[in-house]
């Protein structure tokens, strides 16, 4: 296992360290031609305007709509970059997504369905047709370090697990942040001149809603959690907190509605202060926000009857639930 050297955000020069990725991927992709996928994350945001420098035209950037994102967020991002001089094309994958998310409950099978489906059904063809031989992706230290460490095995870690990415899946990848932590690639964001709203963006995991939903993540319950999820993002926008998230529960609690008895659903809010991800302490919410934020829940997300604030820092916890 190759040793991954840090670079921590205070010994950062952003500058430098952006002239010398455009100059390491521009001297690994030649003439040649590279695809990345933009996710709309503060990572793939990045990796996108150093490769969009690096190559120009020769990259090939796509936005998966894998149907698992917030609502609104293809388009949102694609009409983002377009301002910024990048050509996302929208890929419809929705179907194989949820294919292969049928069934599955286990966390590490669900990412491991969706590893799988990105990177071999949906995109290994886009790489096939569009003749790349090299990935660019927004891979960071803390996906590594936690995915070495066997908590979570996040989507977009290969080599460092000993895998062959060529050999698998037919590609060369390139992770051009795996020596940064968060707050590093924000930096390095607001070094690319990114628009504030892209490299301040809270942090949005690689399987998006399906890791917000405990059990099998159906067309449904993402629709639930996708509701629950603008509701939240409007009543936090203002605070200051690392990352927020909703996640529906596989257990239904009882409850009462229209004086009726209601087995319904149940959602959990988390709230985060955090400067890398590694630790967590939940933010001290106001109970009158609290207290918002579960009116509308209850009022405008179909079926739920029980609002839950997690108070559990990291560790023990995980930021998120799956
Ligand atoms: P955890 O839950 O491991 O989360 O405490 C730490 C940070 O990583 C994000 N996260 C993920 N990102 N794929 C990703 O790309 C994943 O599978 C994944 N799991 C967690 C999480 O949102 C948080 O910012």
């Amino acid at each position: 296992m190759i040793k991954i050297q840090e670079i921590k955000a205070e010994d950062l020069n952003p500058a430098e360290f952006i002239a010398q990725k455009t100059k390491e991927i521009s001297a690994l992709v030649g003439q040649g031609l590279a695809i990345n996928a933009l996710s709309g994350g503060v990572d793939s945001s990045v990796v996108t305007m150093l490769g969009h420098k690096a190559l120009g035209s020769r990259l090939k950037t796509y936005f998966i709509n894998n149907g698992l994102m917030r609502r609104g967020e293809p388009e949102r991002i694609v009409s983002l970059f377009k301002e910024l001089g990048v050509t996302v094309e929208i890929v419809d994958a929705q179907k194989e997504f949820f294919a292969a998310l049928k069934g599955v409950t286990d966390p590490e099978e669900k990412r491991e369905a969706i590893t799988q489906t990105f990177y071999k059904s949906v995109f290994g063809k886009l790489v096939k047709q569009s003749g790349a031989k090299y990935l660019l992706q927004g891979t960071i230290l803390t996906d590594v370090d936690e995915t070495v460490a066997g908590i979570k095995r996040q989507h977009n870690v290969f080599e460092q697990l000993g895998i062959d990415p060529q050999e698998a899946f037919g590609y060369k990848i390139i992770e051009p942040l795996v020596q940064l932590r968060k707050d590093g690639v924000r930096k390095t964001g607001k070094g690319l001149r990114l628009p504030e709203s892209l490299y301040n963006r809270m942090p949005f995991p690689g399987p998006a809603l399906s890791a917000r939903v405990i059990g099998e993540a159906t067309p449904e319950k993402i629709e639930t959690v996708r509701a629950a999820t603008v509701i939240l993002e409007e009543e936090l926008a203002q605070t200051p907190a690392f990352q927020y998230m909703a996640i529906l529960h596989q257990d239904r609690v009882t409850g009462i509605r229209g004086g009726k008895r209601d087995y319904g659903l149940q959602v959990e809010i988390r709230c985060w202060d955090s400067i890398d991800a590694r630790n967590a302490k939940p933010t001290r919410l106001s109970y009158d926000t609290l207290d918002k934020l579960v009116k509308r829940m209850i009022g405008e997300v179909s079926g739920v009857v029980s609002v839950t604030y997690n108070i559990t820092p990291k560790p023990p916890s995980t930021m998120e639930a799956v």
